[in-house]
C-alpha cells in the first residue's frame, strides 16, 4: 500500500455529511453518504499516500490504510483539518451545511401548546475557502467539489474563482437520489485550463482517475 506515486505525501480529505445540533436528540444534516469521499480516500492510499481522513456521519464505513477523524459538526471538521495539517494536497469532497442552529439547546425542545420552535441560524465557517486563502502552510494543491443543480460550469467555474481553491469536481445533483448515495457520478473538473467533462462512471473510477491526476501534479 505503501508504494506508489504518492509515497511520502500527505494528503486530507474530508468526506460525508456534517451534523449541527438541534437539541441533544435532533440534528440538521443533508443527503451526502460519503461514497465519493471515502473512494478518494481509498485511491490517495493505494497510490501510497499517508491520507488524514476527516468525515462525518457517513453511510458507508471509512476505508482501510488511512488515519480517520471522525467529527460531527462543521466547526470540529474545520478544526479537525487545521489539525491535521500541514499537508501536500487537500480534497474537500464532505457536503458540509452551511448552516449550523445558533444556540442549539442543551436540553430536548418541547412540544408547547399553541407554540412552535423558532430555530435562529448561524453561519458555519467556509473549509474549502479558509484553507484555500491561507497565507502560510497553504497545501499545495487544494481541491473542492461543487454539487450544483443548474448551469453546472459555470457556477463551478464561478465557485473556482471565489473559493481560491485550485481544482472544483463540479457534479449535476439535479436527480439528487440517483448521484448522492448512488454508485455512479458524471463529474466535471475545472482547473485554471478550464473545464474537462468526464464521462459517467463508477465513483470508484472518479477517485482513481482523480487520484492519478494528484499524483500527476504533485509529482
Ligand atoms: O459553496 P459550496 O458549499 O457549494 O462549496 C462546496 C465545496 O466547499 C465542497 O468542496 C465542500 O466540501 C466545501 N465546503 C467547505 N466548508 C463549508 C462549505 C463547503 O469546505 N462550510
Amino acid at each position: 500500500l505503501s508504494d506508489g506515486p504518492l509515497k511520502g505525501k500527505r494528503v486530507i480529505v474530508t468526506s460525508g455529511p456534517t451534523h449541527e445540533p438541534i437539541d441533544p436528540v435532533r440534528y440538521i444534516a443533508n443527503r451526502s453518504s460519503g461514497a465519493q469521499g471515502t473512494a478518494i480516500a481509498h485511491a490517495l492510499a493505494s497510490l501510497g499516500a499517508e491520507v488524514m481522513f476527516v468525515t462525518g456521519p457517513a453511510d458507508v464505513p471509512p476505508p482501510e490504510g488511512v488515519t480517520v477523524v471522525p467529527v460531527e459538526t462543521a466547526g470540529q471538521m474545520m478544526q479537525a483539518v487545521q489539525t491535521a495539517l500541514p499537508a501536500d494536497a487537500a480534497v474537500f469532497a464532505a457536503a458540509v451545511a452551511d448552516w449550523r442552529v445558533a444556540s442549539a439547546n442543551t436540553s430536548k425542545l418541547k412540544k408547547t401548546k399553541g407554540g412552535l420552535p423558532v430555530l435562529e441560524f448561524a453561519e458555519n465557517p467556509d473549509i474549502l475557502a479558509t484553507i484555500s486563502q491561507m497565507d502560510t502552510g497553504r497545501p499545495g494543491l487544494v481541491i473542492g467539489f461543487a454539487a450544483e443543480t443548474d448551469d453546472v460550469i459555470a457556477n463551478a467555474t464561478a465557485k473556482h474563482a471565489r473559493k481560491g481553491c485550485d481544482w472544483i469536481v463540479a457534479n449535476d445533483v439535479s436527480h439528487a437520489t440517483a448521484i448522492m448515495g448512488g454508485l455512479e457520478n458524471h463529474v466535471t473538473l475545472i482547473t485554471n485550463d478550464g473545464a474537462e467533462e468526464w464521462p459517467r462512471m463508477a465513483k470508484a473510477d472518479v477517485a482513481a482517475r482523480l487520484a492519478e491526476r494528484i499524483a500527476q501534479a504533485l509529482a
